[in-house]
């Protein structure tokens, strides 16, 4: 108890001095009172004092001088750029923006997470993998990962890989950028357009060169590719983003043909092709692959959730070699308690599971959302491929240009996005048509309705 009264005199007493410094209250070099004088001031022990003494005197606010005490460094006041400030003030006004409904293609619901279950398994990582846990990890993930992930992409898209050739990472963003440091530096890369902003922008501000490729009726144009003849394309054959292509077998095997003749890669961005309606399985592009052309990118971020950053990449094998080599030094960026959860969740049958719940209960909001958009915007809307993915594309009249209408979104607290963002160039508005992009993954079906309203009067005033 002594003990205890005692060092929380110590901490008060230094604290205080520590304060009167650091305001100036005392002259450089002025000498403090002995040990014995503070205490009989304050009405303290000796011993008291001569802890707080030290500590200042260990993080040099004083210095000793041997038998004359105790003196105040020099030191010099802390200039305050108010520049600096202003930042400061500016980025705390601007951070959250709470949405009352939201139409993000990016956000997934978490109402159903077993979380129950995440949690006993996590538990079960902490009891049985603690040579994992206490370690750096593998760059390329936990082995036991990687199997299951081989097995989940067999079967549920067609893709025969060794788990060698498979690298965890934390988001398709960052696999993409490990991706970029194996491919020569003066290569150019040709992306959607309208396509995944991300990936340009990560790729243009890495240095890489990036060519819009536009669209048809199946995706990606081939006469553009061979056109804009670049070294790599990023495709989402499986759900063009944003627009919701499925791009056909025939496309698929030009696009195939052009990567084997002009020994290119396929970037091929698999990213919610788990939720499919009124279709059937969409085959991956890598699995019609006989060459080594597809490099396959995939993510829980849809099937779970954004927030656990686990993604993968499955390289050909000539990739795989380069890679260990040229990542020999490096740690990974994922959480490794998270990766073997994951494991435990997919190997015992709760991924699945938990995937097919989602993918009935968004299937239920994405019908509800149609019909009440049919409903409200009768005859303005046109609603696009809507088979797959947990987003789709609207065409509406409104009156409004792009940027109004992400205006009074904002004022309305929606979350809406325009075809504006996912184009390399602000399209030319020569009609009352708009594009949007309708995610429905976030939003709760019991607040579609009121969602819609919003939305209507975000478009129609
Ligand atoms: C087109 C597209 N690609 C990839 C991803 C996955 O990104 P990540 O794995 O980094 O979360 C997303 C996520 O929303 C996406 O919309």
């Amino acid at each position: 108890m002594q003990d205890e009264k005692n060092s929380f005199i110590y901490r008060q007493i230094y604290k205080r001095l520590k304060d009167d410094i650091l305001s100036f209250k005392y002259e450089s070099h002025e000498k403090l009172p002995s040990k014995r004088g503070m205490a009989e001031t304050l009405n303290v022990s000796v011993n008291s004092v001569k802890s707080a003494y030290e500590q200042l005197l260990a993080e040099g606010y004083i210095y000793a001088k041997e038998r004359k005490g105790y003196f105040i460094e020099p030191l010099d006041q802390l200039i305050i750029d108010p520049e600096a400030q202003t930042h400061l003030r500016k980025y705390e006004e601007g951070t959250p923006q709470l949405y009352d409904y939201s139409f993000s293609h990016m956000s997934t619901d978490m109402s159903e997470f077993p979380v129950d279950i995440w949690t006993k398994l996590m538990k079960r990582v902490f009891n049985n993998y603690e040579y994992y846990l206490s370690a750096i990890p593998n760059i390329k993930g936990p082995v036991e990962l990687r199997q299951s992930i081989a097995k989940l992409v067999s079967y549920q898209r067609g893709i025969q890989c060794h788990p060698e050739q498979i690298i965890i990472g934390s988001g398709t963003n960052t696999l993409l950028k490990r991706l970029m440091q194996l491919l020569p530096k003066d290569v150019e890369i040709g992306v959607e357009n309208p396509g995944y902003s991300r990936f340009r922008n990560l790729l243009n501000e890495a240095g890489i060169n990036t060519i819009p490729l536009e669209l048809d009726s199946k995706g990606v144009s081939i006469r553009q590719i061979k056109t804009a003849d670049p070294n790599a394309v990023i495709v989402t054959p499986s759900h063009q983003f944003p627009t919701g292509i499925i791009m056909p077998v025939s496309r698929r095997i030009d696009l195939l043909n052009w990567a084997s003749q002009t020994n290119s890669y396929i970037i091929e961005d698999d990213y919610d092709s788990e939720f499919k309606y009124q279709t059937d399985n969409i085959p991956s592009l890598y699995s019609f692959d006989k060459n080594e052309s597809v490099i396959y990118l995939g993510t829980f971020s849809k099937t779970l959730m954004p927030g656990l950053r686990l993604s993968y990449m499955i390289l050909p094998t000539a990739l795989v070699q380069k890679f260990e080599a040229h990542n020999f030094d490096m740690i990974p960026d994922f959480s490794m308690l998270n990766a073997l959860t994951l494991n435990l969740m997919i190997k015992e049958g709760y991924y699945e599971k938990y995937v097919k719940k989602m993918h009935q209960y968004y299937g239920r909001k994405r019908e509800q959302l149609i019909e009440m958009l049919q409903r409200e915007f009768q005859g303005v809307i046109e609603i696009k491929d809507t088979q797959a993915g947990l987003h789709f594309m609207v065409e509406i009249d409104s009156p409004y240009t792009y940027s109004e209408i992400e205006t009074r979104a904002q004022a309305a607290k929606l979350e809406l996005y325009t075809i504006n963002r996912f184009s390399v160039k602000a399209l030319k508005e020569n009609s009352d048509k708009k594009t949007l992009i309708m995610g429905f993954s976030k939003i709760k079906i019991e607040k579609l309705h009121d969602a819609v309203q919003c939305l209507k009067k975000v478009l129609l005033g």
